[in-house]
């Protein structure tokens, strides 16, 4: 199943260590209670390895990160973490993975269509189903005024080159609508709907941790978005 690429300019956007923060302290909240401290923690989409890197200062665990674009892969090791080129979609796997960490990933893993996508998003995770781990997922949370709309309004428009072009248009005008993932897509979900992948890739949910609400720009709000948070989840296999 072939995921929908970002360009290197566009990935270039993520070079930044934004959420680090709150994504360690939801680690110690819901993760580290559960941690087996001789395994290793494995940054699943890691980028430059700042929450790697952050992992392993705070707590007596190591920690490596797997991401597809080589420039962050090199990053990461400048910051002296193990760093590897992979797929979350086909990951290599060693004996010593403990906590599988999935930061701000998942909404990337955008397919041809809705149905493509989450299989996509479903496979990422399965792919851990059997190897006596736990998963640790820091995930956007995209409430809508009703039915989870905004997620698909915003997968529709930033996967669509048409109206990716009007949006970027329109966005010139109004830069709190920009997007770096136009013309690729951006499959952002409500809790329910995560919960809900969450169950249909074989796992249940052993902790949890809800991140603060967001400040939406009123033009965001035309996209029916009624809250936006980041939110944390521990997995283990059913
Ligand atoms: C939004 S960034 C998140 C970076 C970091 N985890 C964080 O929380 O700030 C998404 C990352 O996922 C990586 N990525 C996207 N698809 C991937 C895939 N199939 N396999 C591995 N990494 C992927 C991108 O290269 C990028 O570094």
């Amino acid at each position: 199943m072939l995921q929908k690429q970002l360009s290197p300019s566009q990935i270039s956007m993520f070079y930044k260590d934004l959420f680090t923060y709150e994504q360690v302290k939801h680690f110690r909240d819901i993760a580290m209670p559960a941690a087996n401290v001789t395994k290793v923690v494995v940054d699943v989409g890691g980028g430059c390895g700042y929450f790697a890197n952050a992992v392993e200062k705070t707590f007596p665990i190591k920690a490596r990160v797997i991401d597809a674009d080589p420039i962050s892969v090199d990053a990461a090791r400048a910051l002296g973490v193990v760093a590897d080129v992979g797929d979350a979609l086909r990951p290599a796997m060693r004996d010593d993975d403990g906590i599988i960490c999935f930061n701000l990933i998942l909404h990337h893993l955008v397919g041809a269509s809705e149905r493509h996508t989450l299989n996509l998003q479903v496979q990422a995770i399965t792919a851990w189903r059997d190897r006596d781990v736990k998963v640790f997922v820091n995930e956007y949370i995209y409430e809508s005024w009703f039915a989870n709309i905004s997620g698909r309004i915003i997968y529709l428009i930033t996967s669509s080159k048409l109206l990716s072009a009007l949006g970027q248009f329109v966005a010139r005008l109004v830069p709190s609508l920009r997007a770096n993932t136009f013309g690729v897509g951006v499959r952002f979900r409500g809790c329910d709907e995560w919960r809900s992948i969450f169950e249909r890739a074989g796992f249940e949910i052993v902790g949890y941790a809800k991140g603060e609400a967001e400040y939406i720009p009123p033009a965001r709000r035309l996209l029916l978005i009624s809250e936006i948070r980041r939110d944390s989840f521990l997995l283990a296999a059913k």
